[in-house]
């Protein structure tokens, strides 16, 4: 795993909590969301590309579909009729998630920081979050879940992540959010808060900390990251 941090000075963090995003950091869901997607394009006769995906990685539902019809009209009904089919071949690749698919270093994560007294969240824009996050079996990990049902205005609104970081009594400056969108990062930092990028949809420039997975992350290595930069 590489580690950059980005070069600014800020202020000393003293981190109480983390708040990660689910699809593509905690589990590959991002890649269910990408073929689901790529389904309904394939059978609407509409181009869709792994550059499209990227770009709707962290993004709503209705946000998402924005992309895939770049600009295309289309009546309401239609809409609605391709958001649930979408999700429909969604809620049958799920059944394949099982604890065994975890992203790396996630659950040792977790524990490390639940043992150092970090108080953890879920702040996902998905509305299938607590499904996905009880059949990996982490649901009992966390101490608050915000989801798509949780605010009105989705990422790049910082809203989800300062709901859920209410729901920990954590402030912005306290918090630690990881994220694998461009989208996610953006309501992070407008959010206030110190922000780890995970892969190569998100970059070192914008993400206080970047790394390629979290397999090698630790607390204090996150801690230290963040403490370099407040020197
Ligand atoms: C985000 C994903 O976590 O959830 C997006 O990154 C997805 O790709 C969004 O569009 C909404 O998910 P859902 O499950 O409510 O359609
Ligand atoms: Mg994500």
């Amino acid at each position: 795993m590489c580690m950059t941090t980005r070069d600014t000075a800020m202020t000393h963090p003293h981190i109480r909590a983390f708040l990660f995003d689910l699809d593509g950091v905690i589990t590959d869901t991002a890649e269910f969301h990408y073929l689901a997607w790529k389904k309904l394009a394939a059978e609407e006769g509409i181009p869709f590309s792994r550059g499209e995906a990227d770009a709707m990685r962290g993004l709503s539902r209705r946000d998402s579909l924005r992309v895939l019809l770049n600009g295309r009209p289309v009546a309401e009904e239609t809409a609605q009729s391709w958001m649930l089919r979408k999700n429909d071949y969604y809620l049958q690749m799920l059944e394949q998630l099982t604890p065994d698919s975890l992203l790396p270093g996630v659950r040792r994560l977790l524990s490390e920081a639940r043992d150092a007294g970090i108080h953890l969240a879920v702040a996902s824009a998905s509305r299938n979050a607590h499904l996905v996050l009880d059949r990996l079996g982490v649901l009992p990990l966390f101490d608050a879940v915000g989801d798509g049902h949780s605010v009105v205005n989705p990422k790049p609104a910082p809203d989800l992540f300062l709901w859920t970081a209410g729901r920990l009594n954590a402030n912005p400056r306290q918090a630690v959010i990881f994220e694998d969108a461009r989208a996610g990062v953006d309501a992070a930092l407008a959010g206030g808060f110190w922000v780890v990028g995970i892969g190569s949809a998100v970059t070192s420039e914008r993400a206080h900390i970047h790394v390629s997975d979290l397999s090698d992350v630790t607390v204090t290595s996150i801690v230290r990251g963040l403490t370099v930069l407040s020197d």
